[in-house]
């Protein structure tokens, strides 16, 4: 069975990026599956730093095939940009090592100014979204009006489709929102011009996927965003637009679930969240000032500040267990150095009764608050640290605790940005 999937077991930013890096040589291919350039995946390659949106973590190092799977969407002005970037810094990308599926969603610059327009001023239930568009194009997905790929290079597909949602997109746009209209042709000509550039990339990605699986190749899923931010089972409607959880790898890259083996939950060894929507854990000045210059809390994506907070533990055990979390990679556990004692919520209170199941629902998690268990910090650096035993006592002793909460075993720790700062635990 060759299928293991990197899982973001937060609200994003786990670190997903750094480790799939460091795993993908181990791989044959890496694939991403789900969400769009909201994503910000860093990779720290030496005296290098990569922050990639659309293309998979494997493409820096690992010489093996990528691909950006069907239930991905695509803003091609974005995946242009990243490619042109990553070649200026001498990464290769070419048919040989990405492919693109031809039935992966067009983000288009209509969705960009209505993800805009939906979150500027005075509009109700803001998100705090990314601002790349991704609801918007998600809705036209779902609605089954939305420009594929493959439309790309079928002219007359195209300018029909362009043609009807624009009709529809300007009128929401002018008259709801009270924002400029955007012109067909300076959309289809964009388009055209991409088409011609994206096409030698362009594959049934599923007939690609299952071939893989058919020659025993191994295959790596890079997960977007994070199992909290789930329009399913995250805290909605503070969510982005797809299924960031297990099941988003099967109905977004056409795998079976029976090839998954290792679904590895990546967690920081505290927690973040960029954009709106409940935090219990949300740390109190001045543990979160200082916990965001330690660990370097800015959005990779927008440049946001990160909210921080404590480790969530009824929030990770509900992912654990949705999920069937095989394994927990846990990062950032340098960054707790700075702390005397650590905390970790093991328990909410709500509704005046003290509880240990998440609350999947926005609205009703805002009401919960953190009952916490204290432990006692290492306050050392351990960032030098390459063997599990080499960590001190105390944050041995924490990682244990995550465990025998959780019921998962943490396997990878991981010190450090840099790709040799992660050690094994036996
Ligand atoms: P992703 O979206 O899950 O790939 O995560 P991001 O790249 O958005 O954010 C993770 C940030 O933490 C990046 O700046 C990484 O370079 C950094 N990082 C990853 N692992 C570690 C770690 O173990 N310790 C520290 N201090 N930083 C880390
Ligand atoms: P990676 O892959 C952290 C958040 C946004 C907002 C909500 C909806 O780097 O972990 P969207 O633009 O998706 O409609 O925004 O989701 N969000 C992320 N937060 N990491 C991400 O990706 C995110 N992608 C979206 O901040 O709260
Ligand atoms: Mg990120």
């Amino acid at each position: 069975m060759p299928a293991d999937v990197i899982l973001g077991a937060q609200w994003g930013d786990e670190g997903k990026g750094k480790i799939v890096d460091v795993l993908a040589e181990k791989y044959d291919v890496i694939i991403r599956y789900q969400g769009g350039s909201n994503a910000g995946h860093t990779v720290i390659d030496g005296d290098k730093k990569y922050i990639l949106h659309l293309l998979p973590s494997g493409i820096i190092n690992s010489g093996k095939m990528n691909i950006i799977s069907h239930g991905v969407v695509i803003d091609l002005n974005a995946l242009a940009a990243e490619i042109k970037e990553l070649k200026s810094k001498g990464v290769k990308v070419t048919p040989q090592n990405l492919m693109i599926s031809s039935n992966a969603a067009v983000v288009l610059p209509y969705h960009k100014a209505i993800d805009a327009a939906r979150e500027s001023g005075n509009a109700p239930n803001k998100i705090g979204t990314t601002g790349r568009g991704i609801g918007p194009a998600y809705m036209d997905k779902y609605s089954r009006g939305g420009v594929r790929i493959r439309d790309l290079f079928n002219a007359e597909v195209l300018r029909k489709k362009i043609t009807d949602n624009l009709a529809e997109k300007n009128f929401l746009l002018e008259k709801f929102y009270g924002k400029e209209k955007l012109r067909r042709g300076a959309i289809l000509k964009e388009l055209q011009k991409h088409a011609r550039f994206i096409k030698p990339f362009v594959k049934d990605t599923v007939d690609e996927i299952n071939k893989y699986v058919k020659n025993g190749k191994k295959i790596l899923f890079e997960g977007a965003q994070g199992a909290l931010l789930d329009i399913d089972f995250g805290t909605f409607p503070f969510v982005t637009s797809s299924n960031p959880t297990i099941g988003g790898v099967m109905t977004g890259s056409g795998i079976s679930h029976s090839r998954i083996k290792g679904v590895w939950g990546i967690t920081k060894a505290y927690q973040t969240r960029v954009g709106n929507g409940p935090m219990p854990t949300e740390m109190k000045e001045p543990e979160h000032s200082r916990t965001r210059e330690a660990g370097g809390e800015y959005g990779a994506t927008t440049g946001r500040p990160r909210r921080c907070g404590w480790l969530d533990l009824v929030a990770l055990k509900y992912v654990c267990e949705l999920n069937g979390i095989t394994n927990i990679i846990l990062t950032k556990i340098d960054v707790l150095s700075i702390f005397g004692r650590i905390k970790a919520a093991t328990h909410y209170i709500y509704k005046g009764k003290k509880i240990s199941t998440f609350v999947a629902d926005g609205n009703e998690l805002l009401k919960c608050r953190p009952v916490y268990k204290v432990l006692k910090g290492w306050g050392s650096d351990v960032s030098s640290a390459r063997t599990y035993t080499a960590l001190p006592k105390e944050a041995r002793d924490y990682i244990r605790f995550i465990e025998k909460y959780t019921g998962v075993k943490v396997s990878v720790v991981s010190v450090g940005p840099d790709r040799e700062q992660i050690l094994k635990k036996p």
